[in-house]
């Protein structure tokens, strides 16, 4: 199983305050903090790293919320990191884990199903995608 997952504390969460307490969660279930790096994303960049999402309607909200403030983006690594990590932050829509998933990151820090104040990666392929696109090959003035 995959020992890597891409980790990213969104504008919501930085601007909020709430990055020491999910470090502190991070680091409580086990994972280790192997690469951090805080960025302020472009359009651009945002629109490649979700590329998958180009045709959703919420993409251009999307686009403007990642690209609203700085990010926290980081490589987590644990067994089992990428489901773990998932696990831990709950289901994408912050409103339904407040009731559903109420210890997840997500219930504390997120606000809806767009600000959801962290964001993991969704599979082990998607892992070394994202990975590689933030700590290889992003041109990061753009
Ligand atoms: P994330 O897990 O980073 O992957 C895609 C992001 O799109 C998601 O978190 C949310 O921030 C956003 N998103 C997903 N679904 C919706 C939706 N229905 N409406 C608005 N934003 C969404």
């Amino acid at each position: 199983k995959a020992r890597r997952t891409l980790a990213i504390i969104k504008p919501d969460g930085l601007l909020g305050n709430y990055t020491d307490d999910i470090k502190r969660t991070i680091s409580e279930y086990g994972f280790s903090i192997v690469k951090e790096q805080i960025v302020q994303l472009g359009e651009a960049t945002v629109k490649r790293f979700y590329a998958e999402h180009s045709s959703k309607s919420f993409f251009s909200s999307l686009v403007k919320y990642m690209t609203s403030g700085p990010v926290l983006v980081m490589v987590l690594e644990k067994d089992n990191a990428v489901a773990d990590w998932r696990a831990l932050m709950g289901p994408t829509d912050a409103s339904k884990a407040k009731i559903t998933h109420p210890h997840s990151i997500r219930a504390k820090c997120g606000l809806d199903t767009e600000k959801n104040c962290v964001h993991g990666s969704d599979s082990t392929k998607s892992a070394q995608r994202e990975i590689l696109f933030f700590f290889d090959e992003l041109a990061l003035g753009e």
